[in-house]
């Protein structure tokens, strides 16, 4: 156990040597297991940052205490997980009771800042979720909290660690196609997942920031490693034309909906024993609608979004998120100096074959699936020269098999060597949320927002530099 715990101690050490700002080591003692807390035991909370510790780093790690609002699910979230330890609605109770070493943060988006500046406070080591918050000022308090504090941030970018984005990332930095000048990147999410973000907490601009920072965080992150730059200043277009009051008619929620047998939408969450143990259950304790109608009239984010962002090392994106496609899947274009990389994963039209998409978006929901494995291609077009295939064996489940290697390298190997630095601290958790924000400040005021006006972190050509 003792070798485990050094291990933990590096790669925390290791995670934060990539942050901009000076972040220690972990202080806690040699002679027992790390002690960690949980707040938020919704889905994610209770799979990939709950169940799955218990169940793989049990020899380093022990839940001393979770966390949620909502005591139903709270209670249900301590079963499912298989956690020995008290449970608490306040949050300041469980630190003063617990002492945890490390405070992870899987709550609702907007209340990610309130759980990481207080357990940084209290001395804590903080893992939370992206994004990693949904307003600039938030941003600043978090950046304050953690200068003050001399504890560690990790956000849990968990993108970056799939195969085939790190091979783009090894492609770039290989040189292959001389200098990036322009980028297209394109997200399209399907009509299941698009939609499951207008039934939740996700559907309100001050819950999750609007899809601009829930769900593109996950992209921009992507965009500043691999760019390997930070964004200067971003423009954008977007509105909701679709979802909420678009829709000809509404319900209060599925299950109970007048238009069950007439709505394409129409999600059956009787049909899933995890969600109505985890959510239906307790809706009494907080109203919380899991399957609520998406097309309710409170519903303010945008379901269109078009952005352009230029870079510091003067990269220009063109970058775009769909929300009700027949398809997920994404496509991106870097264009250098010396020639093209295309790269695209799940467009059927590519491969010609069709992908279920329901089946899809219930494994990536279910976030605990098995993983299926098959090959993805990049293509690596030099100028003056017939294009290259390069093979990636990929991995459909655990978003693209990222899950489980953000995992390992933080609890299990964390001595393996990184050339890629794909261990993500506060600074791109700032700058990839940041760009997000900024599209939402300027499709707000019609005006490019500069990324130097929002926190006190002025953008760098090279990161890491
Ligand atoms: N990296 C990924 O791929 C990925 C995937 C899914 C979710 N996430 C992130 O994980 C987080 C949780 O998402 P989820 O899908 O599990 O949502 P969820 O709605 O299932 O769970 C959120 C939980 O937080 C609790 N909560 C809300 N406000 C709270 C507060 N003030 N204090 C204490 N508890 C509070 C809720 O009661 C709920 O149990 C989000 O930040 C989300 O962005 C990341």
């Amino acid at each position: 156990m003792e070798n485990s715990r050094r291990t933990f101690l590096a790669s925390i050490s290791m995670l934060a040597a990539y942050s901009a700002f000076p972040i220690n080591a972990f202080n806690f003692g040699l002679s027992k297991k790390l002690r960690v807390v949980l707040v938020g035991t919704g889905i994610r909370g209770t799979s990939f940052w709950g169940k799955r510790l218990v169940d793989e780093y049990s020899d380093i790690l022990e839940f001393v205490g979770l966390s949620d609002i909502n005591p139903g699910r709270l209670k249900y979230g301590k079963e499912y997980i298989g956690a020995n330890c008290p449970t608490f609605i306040d949050f300041d109770k469980m630190l003063v009771e617990t002492k945890p070493d490390l405070v992870i943060v899987t709550t609702m988006d907007s209340t990610h800042h309130e759980f990481i500046i207080k357990g940084l406070e209290f001395g804590c080591d903080v893992l939370t979720e992206k994004p990693l918050t949904t307003n600039e000022n938030k941003a600043q308090a978090i950046l304050d909290a953690e200068r003050k504090s001399n504890k560690n941030l990790i956000v849990g970018f968990n993108y970056r660690w799939s195969p085939y984005n790190t091979k783009i990332k090894e492609i770039i930095a290989s040189g292959a196609i001389g200098k990036i000048t322009s980028v297209d990147f394109h997200w399209y999410l399907n009509t299941y997942h698009g939609a499951s973000y207008f039934r939740r907490w996700h559907g309100i601009k001050d819950k999750g920031g609007s899809l601009w920072v829930h769900k593109s965080t996950h992209h921009f992150d992507l965009l500043n490693w691999w760019l390997d730059s930070d964004p200067e200043q971003v423009f954008a277009y977007g509105s909701l034309e679709y979802y909420g009051s678009n829709g000809a008619f509404r319900g209060d929620n599925c299950r109970t909906c007048e238009y069950k047998t007439s709505c394409d939408y129409f999600y059956d969450i009787t049909k899933n024993k995890r969600l109505m143990d985890l959510y239906v259950a307790n809706e009494k304790h907080d109203g919380y609608i899991r399957d609520n109608c998406l097309f309710r009239k409170e519903i303010d984010i945008y379901d269109k979004m078009s952005a352009q962002i230029k870079y510091a090392n003067n990269v220009t994106v063109n970058y775009s998120l769909t929300t009700y496609s027949p398809f997920e899947g994404w496509r991106i274009a870097f264009n250098g100096t010396e020639g093209r990389i295309e790269a695209s994963l799940d467009i059927p039209y590519d491969k010609k074959v069709s992908i279920n998409q329901a089946e899809m978006h219930a494994k990536e929901m279910e976030q605990n699936t098995l993983e299926e494995a098959n090959s993805e291609s990049i293509i690596v077009h030099k100028l003056w020269n017939d294009f290259d295939t390069v093979e990636v064996p990929f991995e459909k489940g655990y978003h693209g098999g990222g899950d489980k290697r953000l995992h390992d390298k933080i609890f299990k190997t964390p001595n393996t060597e990184d050339p890629y630095e794909r261990a993500a601290g506060i600074r791109d958790g700032i700058m990839s949320a940041i760009i997000g924000i900024a599209a939402r400040k300027s499709i707000e005021s019609g005006d490019p927002i500069k990324i130097k006006d929002l926190t006190d972190i002025k953008p760098m050509p090279n990161r890491n530099k």
